[in-house]
């Protein structure tokens, strides 16, 4: 055995914990190391002797490292064994579960409603929350004395530094008050045929049992050649099926909407009393469930589209209401608590 190799035995005897263990591994073959410091020597030596030497290095790099894999194991163990019995862990004792997380129920919904739009081929789009003022409601044909504009409905976002709040107007920016403003950027980056929705938050300056200050809409816009409203209604009773069942009725009242002409609401049998009348239709027996109509002639202008040749139907619905209606919910508050006791049952 080398001296080099003894050397090393002697400290490997003195260690006794696996800290120490990596301290003098280093220390023998790191990269500063007694190793490299023996291979330094090697030019200032003959080349018959560096053969040798060489050799002899080599054999004791393997038998330093051999020594300390085979040290480390002992020392793992036996650390193991002291911190086992220092403090013992009773592994019969029953753990603590922790339940899952679960999904949302408008994030459930939203899920659902996307599916049925993407298997009927609708791609999915998406906008910004922060909306300037011309894509929210200019562009959307919503003039400016237009009452959606008035800044009890809608939130508007400070833009100069001297912290003013900006008037409405061409230059204002808002927390877009609904999904269209996603209609005029999507015309405006793509010609027709179009079909997609556009599912994301919106904000409203309102807040009761049935009102939120932010809740969730999808819109929807399909654009073509000889797209007619018989379409919009074929497509949006199919939708309503799907997510309440074949008997649902369904039917479009007369509506007004700036962008759409003509405009309708459409509304569903109340789900609760089956169209008797209750409370939650208001003795109505039909539940109001979006708002739709075909695409104005003055959008079109705005985004470029010549509407002689292509005509095309939107609509907006609220996630939360479909939710409400779905699972029976009188308070839309409760979405946004994050009470457990609510979010559990979904
Ligand atoms: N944007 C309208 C709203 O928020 C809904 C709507 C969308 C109506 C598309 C017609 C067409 O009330």
């Amino acid at each position: 055995m080398t001296a080099l190799a003894e050397s090393f035995l002697k400290e490997l005897e003195a260690v006794t914990s696996t800290v120490d263990l990596r301290q003098l591994r280093s220390r023998y073959t790191g990269k500063n190391g007694v190793l490299t410091g023996e291979l330094k020597k090697l030019p200032t030596l003959t080349p018959h002797e560096r053969a040798a030497f060489g050799k002899q290095i080599n054999d004791d790099k393997v038998f330093i490292e051999e020594s300390i894999k085979e040290y480390e194991k002992q020392l793992v163990s036996k650390e193991i064994k002291t911190k086992l019995a220092r403090d013992p862990v009773d592994i019969t004792l029953p753990g603590c579960y922790k339940k899952p997380g679960g999904r949302h129920p408008v994030t459930i919904v939203l899920a659902e409603i996307t599916d049925i739009f993407v298997s009927m081929g609708f791609g999915i789009e998406e906008g910004p929350e922060v909306e300037s003022d011309y894509y929210n409601f200019e562009a959307l044909n919503i003039p400016k004395n237009h009452p959606a504009r008035d800044m009890q409905d809608t939130f508007y976002i400070e833009t100069n530094c001297t912290g003013a709040s900006a008037q409405s107007g061409e230059g204002a920016f808002v927390l877009r008050t609904h999904t269209s403003p996603v209609q005029i950027r999507v015309m405006k980056h793509s010609r027709p045929p179009l079909r997609f929705i556009a599912p994301g938050k919106v904000y409203r300056c309102d807040s009761d049992v049935s009102h939120s200050p932010m809740f969730h809409q999808v819109e929807g816009l399909v654009v073509d050649k000889n797209i007619s409203f018989a379409n919009l209604k074929g497509l949006l009773e199919g939708f309503l099926k799907k997510v309440f069942g074949p008997s649902v009725p369904v039917r479009l009242r007369p509506s007004f909407f700036p962008f759409t002409e003509p405009s309708a609401e459409v509304d569903m049998g109340c789900y609760f009393c089956k169209g008797n009348g209750c409370r939650v239709c208001k003795g109505t027996g039909w539940i109001e469930i979006m708002g739709a109509g075909m695409v104005d002639p003055r959008v079109f202008r705005n985004v470029g589209y010549d509407s002689d040749i292509y005509s095309g139907f939107a609509f907006g619905m609220g996630i939360e209401r479909i939710a409400s209606l779905k699972y029976g919910i009188d308070d839309i508050r409760l979405y946004y608590e994050g009470d457990l006791r609510f979010l559990r049952q979904f």
